[in-house]
């Protein structure tokens, strides 16, 4: 009966929580601590764990250009439709130009899709927990429906193509699929992702949205099959794998019907001179990025197996840059606050999931300095 009681609770308030304004709930707010008129931008003293941005900085090529030609990139317009970012995505990926649509961030790209192949009332299915724009986009855009496939803590929050099956029906109009996942950096490989391809209904979009694909590989990507299929669309962000989250860079890969009907929604000069520039520096830099994300990578199993240490902290491991952490004895609101007043910020996932609660917080993995210091903030929170 008390469990019972705990997940309606767990329930009313998740629901309060996604209808409580126009916009979807991210995680971020610790952008302010830098002041909205950016004056303390830079600030070392702030930790940023609560976005899933890249602890990197960008490939020095990137800044290099940058910097070198700040002025003239401020003053001129960029290429109306990024034409030299499109060829330079088709070259580097291996992506015809025809499958590849490009905006100010994947999160423009997105918008645009829901709003314009997807109608009034669409039925959507997503994972739960998962990334919450597709859910907003759904209800709150498109006055729609969403049907969620749960991915639960027992098994690591492993994604299963069954269940994923069991949540459509014949009015499914769309699945979305963060791969890999946010919170939890799991993911299914290609070849399953392939097989769900060949279950669903032919009028039936899957979109993977592959913001942290980098993470795991790009043998895993279905960016370059996208054109194979009508009902596959791939979102890539520029912003996490390439560090590049600043200038709002993104790109869709998918058949050229699909291309048609978004890329004549998307406005002109949707990307400025920085993102252009940057986007196509990053891309023809790509041994870099491989180098620094295995880094990465290094860095957060030694930060997740010291956070795994802390009595009554329970890491779960990801392939992505963060991680979630299940607070034995704690509540998420309250570690996040206590944190933030030391100013580390963390993510409270719960508007990403129906079952997550206040159980969990997600991490982003920083340098190892801030590691630490992440680690001893963690170490002084008393137990509730
Ligand atoms: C899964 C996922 N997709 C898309 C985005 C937005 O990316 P972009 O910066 O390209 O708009 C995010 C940002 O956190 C994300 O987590």
């Amino acid at each position: 009966m008390r469990k019972f009681y705990k997940h309606l609770i767990i329930t009313y308030n998740y629901f309060m929580f996604m209808m409580s304004g126009k916009h979807c709930l991210h995680g971020g707010s610790s952008i302010n601590a830098f002041g909205g008129d950016f004056s303390s931008v830079g600030s070392k003293d702030v930790i940023r764990s609560d976005v899933a941005d890249a602890s990197y900085d960008p490939a020095p090529e990137v800044s290099e250009m940058i910097r070198n030609h700040t002025t003239w990139l401020l003053r001129n317009s960029s290429q109306i439709h990024s034409e030299g970012l499109i060829e330079t995505i088709s070259n580097t990926r291996g992506i015809e130009k025809e499958n590849i649509a490009v905006g100010g961030g994947s999160s423009n790209i997105m918008y645009v899709i829901f709003q314009n192949l997807l109608k009034i009332g669409t039925n959507t299915v997503t994972l739960d927990p998962m990334y919450g724009e597709y859910q907003h986009l759904t209800e709150n855009i498109l006055n729609g429906s969403v049907k969620r496939a749960k991915q639960v803590k027992d098994n690591g929050f492993k994604i299963k193509v069954g269940d994923i099956l069991d949540s459509i029906s014949s009015k499914t109009d769309i699945i979305t699929i963060v791969n890999p996942n946010n919170p939890t950096g799991q993911y299914l490989g290609k070849t399953e992702i392939e097989k769900l391809l060949g279950e669903i209904p032919e009028n039936t979009y899957l979109l993977v949205d592959e913001a942290y694909n980098g993470y795991i590989g790009k043998k895993e990507s279905m960016e370059k099959s996208a054109s194979e299929y009508e009902n596959l669309i791939v979102l890539k962000s520029m912003s996490k794998e390439y560090a590049l989250s600043g200038v709002r860079v993104g790109y869709a890969s998918a058949h050229k019907n699909v291309i048609n009907k978004i890329s004549k929604f998307l406005p002109p000069w949707g990307i400025g001179t920085f993102g252009q520039l940057a986007g196509i520096m990053a891309l023809k830099n790509e041994d870099y990025y491989t180098k620094i994300i295995s880094k990465t990578k290094d860095i957060q199993r030694k930060f997740i197996s010291e956070i795994g240490r802390i009595e009554n902290l329970k890491p779960y491991d990801s392939a992505c840059n963060f991680f979630l952490v299940e607070l034995m004895k704690n509540d998420a609101e309250n570690v996040r606050k206590t944190l933030a007043s030391k100013n580390v910020f963390v993510r409270n996932p719960r508007s990403q999931s129906t079952h997550l609660g206040n159980d969990f917080i997600r991490i982003t993995t920083q340098s190892e300095e801030q590691n630490s210091r992440i680690l001893s903030c963690l170490k002084d929170i008393k137990p509730l």
